[in-house]
């Protein structure tokens, strides 16, 4: 059997808990995976003085594929995040978050069988985290939009489109004021369309978007934007289907993958055994796909939506009284 390496980044607050119910999952799928777990976030600052220890790096350059819990950044005091740093170091262009309904859980939207994919760019933007005062009460904050990245991001929804045999793909922008960024993220994106007749191809104002995926999510299929946007209607779309416990991510470069939830720490409900694993465990599901064990990752998919469907096991955040690790138990019980 192949032996899988993975880089662990437990992280912090929820972090360890969601971490731990998901190698737990994962192992009991049967797949050999030699996890190297390596600290990053407030505990590694506090305990190692560095907000991404050097072995991180190192680890990751020998298992190109991590899975990450979240991390906290300190806010003020010039530490970068931890996520931008290792997105634009590892060249992690491709932010993809898939957002689909779970069988059983109740939403506003539970009748809709949503089922619609994100495709952030995830190196530029207002993330570059150029900022400076240009005088004293005046801060300049520096968008960076290159043909490069926007290209690389519209090629790589394209593809899956191609891939996964999906009908349309829209493109989120603000080009109508900041007309030389956006616009020329939008002439990337015709550009890349241009080579893909099949796939219907739309442009939407980020504002109109927003509205439209409240009233209308059942009309979109894929999305494509630029880092800001993506950040915000990642959080919006994953409201429609149950909350940040649910939903996945996969930051995606040409070497190097890491497998993360959207969610954040949860300070306030951190240390209590009360954390959703199901966002990292699906992030998992996701990994498994990437790593080539298309079985397991079919099955950890299936054993996460049955229990969703008995609705026995849920935790609080999705209208449930279960545990991380009653949870957790019952998506094993399932494999
Ligand atoms: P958050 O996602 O940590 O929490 C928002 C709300 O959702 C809270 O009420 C929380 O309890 C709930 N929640 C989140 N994940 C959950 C889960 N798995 N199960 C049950 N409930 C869950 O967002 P917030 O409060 O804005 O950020 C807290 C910290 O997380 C900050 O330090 C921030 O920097 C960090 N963060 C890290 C991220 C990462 O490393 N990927 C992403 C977002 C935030």
């Amino acid at each position: 059997m192949m032996r899988h390496q993975i880089t662990l980044i437990p992280g912090d607050g929820i972090g360890p808990e969601v971490a731990e119910a998901t190698v737990r999952a994962v192992d009991a799928t049967g797949v050999a995976i030699e996890w190297d777990a390596v600290e990053a976030g407030a505990r590694a600052l506090a305990e190692q003085g560095q907000l991404i220890p050097d072995d991180v790096f190192a680890s990751l350059e020998v298992t190109r594929v991590g899975l990450k819990g979240p991390t906290t950044t300190p806010i003020g005091g010039g530490h970068q995040s931890i996520n931008v740093a290792l997105r634009k170091k590892l060249g992690l262009y491709v932010n993809f978050r898939p957002i689909r309904m779970l069988p059983g859980l109740k939403t506003r939207f539970s009748d809709l069988a949503l089922d619609l994919a994100i495709f952030r760019e995830n190196t530029e933007d207002l993330y570059s985290g150029l900022e400076h005062e240009v005088v004293p009460g005046v801060v300049e904050s520096l968008k960076i939009i290159t043909e490069k990245a926007s290209t690389k991001i519209a090629r790589a929804a394209f593809e899956y489109a191609r891939r996964e045999g999906r009908r349309k793909v829209t493109a989120i922008h603000k080009a109508n004021i900041m007309k030389m960024s956006d616009g020329l993220f939008l002439k990337c994106c015709r550009e890349v369309a241009s080579g893909f007749r099949e796939i219907q191809y739309n442009e939407l104002i980020v504002d109109n978007a927003c509205m439209q995926l409240v009233m209308r999510p059942e009309t979109f299929d894929l999305l494509v934007m630029p880092n800001l946007y993506g950040d915000i209607i990642s959080d919006l779309t994953a409201g429609l289907v149950g909350g940040l416990g649910i939903v996945p991510g996969a930051n995606l470069g040409d070497h190097h993958a890491i497998f993360e939830a959207v969610h954040g720490t949860a300070p306030d409900i951190a240390g209590k055994g009360l954390a959703n694993p199901t966002a990292l465990m699906q992030s998992a599901v996701l990994m498994l796909a990437h790593l080539g064990e298309r079985n397991a990752s079919r099955r950890l998919q299936e054993a996460i939506q049955q229990v969703y469907a008995a609705g026995e096991f849920l935790t609080g955040d999705v209208g449930g009284k279960a545990s991380t690790s009653e949870f957790t138990d019952a998506v094993i019980r399932r494999l």
